[in-house]
């Protein structure tokens, strides 16, 4: 007798509904391709807000995973049993074979990566996005260099607001990493002590209603009129937004990033997949957008993810992973509260298969 297999799948259709699906259809991988059997998929906003927000829909969920290879082209760097890690493409159209938070996934080689020891699997699970994202913005838009690299052009002051986001710790450790001096960082009192850990030079208080006096009043004791390298690493439209926070801190040479689009034409936004064209629909924009792919910036930020990789447990971590396990109908629902409010501090893994 043989068992069948099920693949449980987190999905949303085409009327925009979400939901669960229990099927015995394996995905098929294409040329260049992992089939892979995932123990752990990463949890990330983009889940839900691709589908709500830029129109990826229909389409299964999640990009980032961990799992074991079933099947790999032959020829390839990858072997069946090899656990491997990444993230998977995005875009309009996007295959169902993509979604991470399914049983079985499929993968394209160069997206993956073999998982050395000293990286847990549930951290790895939850690590490609939002370091690829920290990658972009300091290797490929501030053009700092690698770690580990002999180049000099160091010099900051680089401010990092809302570090505690999952992408701010990243952003931290490679700055660190790279030589970056001043970081200056913005984070919740309470995440002081672990910034200055991690390698932040001054931290403040971003709830605090004097903060860019605060942040203006160190500057001086620098030198600077303002930061040169600022980094919005939140996102947030609340209050003034956190971008204009950023801004009101920016020198007027200043390199602005935010993580996600801003009105503010100063500001650029770094990517977690730039080694494809990606073609989305932006609220608003009656066409579709196609941001067109970066291969140089992609290697270069993938080879800071794997420099993390490398170092993991030693030079770099993720601060906090909590895991789930259970119903699929369940997981659903922490996917949406992560894209509505957020979850607070570290990340989400989920783990495989789904009931
Ligand atoms: N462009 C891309 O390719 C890309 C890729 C990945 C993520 N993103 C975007 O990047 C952002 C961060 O995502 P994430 O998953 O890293 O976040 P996350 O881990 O969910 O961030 C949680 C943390 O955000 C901090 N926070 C919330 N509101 C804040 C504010 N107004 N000011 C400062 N800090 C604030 C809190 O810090 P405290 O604990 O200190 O209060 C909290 O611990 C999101 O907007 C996401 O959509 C973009």
């Amino acid at each position: 007798m043989t068992t069948k297999l099920l693949n449980v799948a987190l999905h949303v259709e085409r009327n925009l509904i979400f939901g669960v699906s229990r099927d015995e259809k394996m995905p098929t991988p294409g040329e260049g391709e992992l089939l892979i059997r995932t123990h752990f998929s990463g949890a990330n906003p983009a889940d839900i807000k691709h589908s709500t927000h830029l129109g990826i829909y229909p389409a299964r969920l999640g990009y980032d995973f961990l799992g074991t290879v079933l099947q790999a082209p032959s020829g390839s760097a990858f072997h069946v049993g090899d656990t491997v890690a990444g993230y998977t493409p995005t875009g309009i159209d996007r295959p169902a074979k993509y979604g991470t938070h399914q049983s079985y996934l499929v993968c394209p080689e160069t997206m993956a990566y073999s998982v050395p020891e000293n990286l847990p699997s549930d951290h790895a699970a939850c690590l490609t996005v939002v370091a690829m994202t920290a990658a972009d913005a300091l290797y490929n838009l501030f053009k700092f260099p690698l770690p580990g690299s002999s180049d000099s052009n160091t010099a900051g002051p680089l401010l990092i607001w809302g570090a505690s986001t999952s992408v701010g710790i990243c952003a931290v450790q490679f700055a660190k990493a790279s030589g970056v001096f001043p970081i200056f960082v913005s984070a919740s009192l309470e995440r002081h002590a672990l910034f200055q850990e991690l390698g932040a030079t001054q931290c403040f208080n971003y709830k605090s209603p004097s903060v860019v006096d605060d942040i203006k009043s160190v500057l001086r004791n620098y030198h600077c009129e303002g930061v040169k390298y600022s980094f919005d690493a939140v996102g947030s439209l609340n209050g003034l937004g956190s971008a204009q926070m950023v801004a009101s801190c920016a020198s007027p040479d200043a390199i602005l990033v935010s993580v996600v689009v801003q009105k503010d034409p100063r500001f650029v936004m770094p990517f977690a997949v730039t080694n494809e064209d990606v073609t989305l629909k932006i609220p608003g924009v009656p066409h579709l957008i196609t941001i067109p792919a970066r291969k140089e910036d992609h290697e270069r930020a993938w080879s800071a993810l794997q420099w993390a990789v490398s170092n993991y447990g030693s030079r770099f971590r993720l601060v906090s992973v909590d895991i789930f396990k259970g119903r699929a109908e369940d997981a659903l629902e922490e996917l949406k509260a992560l894209a509505d409010n957020g979850r607070g501090f570290g990340k989400l893994a989920l783990m495989h298969p789904l009931q």
